[in-house]
């Protein structure tokens, strides 16, 4: 079990982004990624049934949150249909599950009848959280950073928001893996003409090429631990449960400053997660 949160007010929240009046039309990239994930929602909660491709995520996630957060404020960053943040917020923390991703929320919100979460809604273009300075102890990104288009900007607004000694726990696409070794070559594929016309017959190839046009974000590790490093955010060591190998690696930082608060072994090293998308 994690530790309850603690005694005390929370911290203020500011209020809900909502899409600004007039907004600009969307570039391409940040389009697909909102369609694409709108397009899997309905069916997204199905992944985490039993036997789903991601029924082992929660028990893996929140074993690493419970190993590394103490308690408190969480952000789910890219909540999707809100399964890990429910789940977290049913095990004591205080949880906000945020998307770009409209359908993603409403099916989030839809299955949290009793409000143990916040849901907020960002806009598709957002630059900043809608949260003060330093006021979370932990930041999750499952699976959402091999979408956004400046994976640094959006690692320097988690440090904003984070607390010193607060965590930021992410996946990565593990470029050691078999399985990112196929999806390099199938992603040059994926952006010829021919893709457009496959894509057209078969409406399943077309998501997944989709999918591969938009997970752009393919990193050495060294790459996001210089980039976190830069952010203000130290690479943590995770416990070896939390390390199996996988096409997602889980990346574990910690919020430099006063570091009283937290529970991590920093020493630059890193490990996995156990799905593809
Ligand atoms: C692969 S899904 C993962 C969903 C959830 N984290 C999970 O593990 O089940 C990626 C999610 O990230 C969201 N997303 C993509 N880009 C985002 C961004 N820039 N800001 C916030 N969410 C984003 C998508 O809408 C989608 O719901």
């Amino acid at each position: 079990m994690a530790d309850r949160v603690a005694a005390g007010p929370p911290p203020a929240r500011p209020p809900r982004m909502r899409p600004r009046e007039g907004h600009p039309p969307l570039n391409d990239h940040t389009d697909r990624v909102l369609t694409l994930f709108d397009s899997k929602a309905a069916r997204w909660p199905d992944k985490y049934a039993n036997k789903g491709r991601l029924a082992g995520r929660l028990g893996q996630l929140a074993g690493a949150v419970r190993d590394l957060v103490g308690g408190g404020e969480l952000l789910d960053l890219g909540c999707g249909s809100g399964e890990l943040a429910r789940h977290l917020a049913a095990t004591g923390y205080r949880v906000t599950g945020c998307d770009i991703a409209p359908r993603m929320l409403r099916h989030a919100q839809a299955a949290d009848p009793g409000h143990t979460v916040s849901w907020i809604r960002l806009d598709p273009q957002w630059r900043t959280l809608p949260f003060a300075p330093g006021v979370l102890d932990a930041v999750i990104a499952a699976s959402v950073l091999e979408y956004v288009p400046d994976p640094s900007a959006v690692l320097r607004e988690c440090a904003r928001v984070l607390r010193p000694g607060g965590t930021l726990l992410c996946t990565v696409p593990d470029l050691a893996h078999p399985v990112r070794w196929l999806e390099w070559p199938l992603s040059f594929a994926a952006r010829t003409p021919l893709a457009r016309v496959a894509e057209r017959a078969w409406p399943r190839l077309g998501s997944y090429l989709t999918y591969l046009r938009i997970s752009r974000q393919r990193r050495r590790d060294r790459w996001w631990q210089a980039n976190a490093r830069h952010a203000g955010l130290q690479p943590a060591r995770l416990p070896a449960q939390h390390a199996p190998r996988a096409p997602l690696r889980l990346l574990a930082f910690t919020r430099l400053g006063d570091a009283t608060g937290s529970r991590h072994n920093t020493t630059g090293e890193s490990s996995g997660d156990d799905d593809n998308r």
